[in-house]
């Protein structure tokens, strides 16, 4: 039975441990995913990319979605799309811009993504993920892999019959299982069972996502599935601390010094990526994160989680680690 630091192989890539970060919509960008690997991540997958996006896109688009961090490899391309031809084209983009493998997403609920045909829509049209898989192994000549559901309604299974195809027709070389139904969205218990049987089906290596909130879960559900590596979505949020730890690279909680200095390195990387301006709306969402791992009071995170430019984070930082010097000093 291998643990979390053995190393492993995905499609030809060696991967020095089994804990990856999630691919996560509006957050996981090049910093992000960095940030993950610092903290020991032995891989990490972008935010999910439209592949029309890429394929209509302008300059910027490329240039922010494409951007690839030289210290966050290995590293996968997150695309969605319903169409072949344009996933072709999309996939040979990704690798020109460096990435180590692609992964789809079939597994996404969101409706405005799965009316166009794209992300969980995909489950129930199997021959078409086929094709998309296809179309991105062709396209781009780098290792991909698929993450899906368990199905699209309670009790169905077609995303563990999709993955054979996948598999099989498709030359894909890893999936990513996430066993809850599309309906369900993020919310209720993973079904470790259904993944444990897909871990047996499958010659390739399946990564485990799902209700991986803590170290304790994390570890039971790898070992209760047989998954080859975990992915960390919401848990990691805020607390990149879970990946060391996970990995045994660290024991203790971090100090509030090093939330606030973690913080400040994000903003200062969210003002490289967007600019000032557009990191203060941006980084709004990761305040309420990085406060919860602080265990700040309500009170106590309002500066914080109200500020409205990076500057006023600044300071709600500065405030936080001056009242831990004045207690230490006390
Ligand atoms: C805010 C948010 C954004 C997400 N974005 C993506 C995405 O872009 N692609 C994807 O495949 N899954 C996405 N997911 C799903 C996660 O990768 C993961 O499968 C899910 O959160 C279950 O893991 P957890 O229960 O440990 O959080 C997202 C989840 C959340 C909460």
């Amino acid at each position: 039975m291998p643990s979390l630091n053995s190393p492993w192989t995905l499609g030809g890539i060696e991967l020095p441990n089994r804990v990856v970060l999630a691919p996560l919509a509006g957050i996981g960008n090049w910093f992000v995913r960095l940030q993950a690997k610092r903290y020991g991540a032995g891989f990490a997958v972008s935010e999910m990319v439209s592949s029309f996006g890429l394929k209509y896109g302008d300059e910027r688009t490329h240039r922010e979605f494409l951007r690839i961090h030289p210290d966050e490899h290995p590293m996968a391309v997150q695309l969605f799309g319903h169409d072949a031809e344009v996933m072709r084209i999309a996939a040979g983009m990704v690798a020109e811009a460096g990435a180590s493998a692609i992964d789809l997403n079939y597994g996404c609920p969101v409706r405005k993504v799965c009316k166009t045909g794209a992300g969980a829509a995909l489950l129930d049209d199997p021959d078409k993920g086929v094709a998309v898989a296809r179309a991105a192994v062709e396209g781009s000549g780098l290792p991909v892999t698929v993450k899906l559901r368990s199905g699209n309604r309670p009790g169905e299974r077609t995303g563990l019959e999709l993955a054979r195809r996948l598999v099989d027709e498709a030359g894909v070389v890893g999936i990513g299982l996430h066993p809850r139904h599309a309906s369900q969205q993020h919310k209720g218990d993973p079904d470790y069972a259904l993944a444990a049987e897909l871990v047996e089906k499958l010659e390739v290596p399946v990564v485990l996502s799902g209700g991986l909130r803590d170290e304790e879960r994390t570890l039971e559900a790898f070992e209760r599935t047989g998954a080859a590596a975990v992915m960390l979505a919401r848990g990691s949020l805020g607390n990149p601390w879970r990946f060391a730890r996970l990995l045994g690279l660290r024991e203790d909680a971090p100090t509030r010094e090093e939330i606030v200095a973690e913080l400040r390195w994000v903003i200062d990387r969210a003002e490289e990526h967007l600019g000032i301006e557009r990191a203060g709306r941006y980084l709004r969402k990761f305040y309420p994160w990085y406060a919860e791992t602080l265990g700040l009071t309500k009170r106590d995170q309002q500066p914080l989680v109200t500020a409205p430019t990076t500057a006023q984070a600044r300071v709600a930082l500065d405030a936080l680690a001056g009242a831990e010097s004045a207690q230490i000093a006390a």
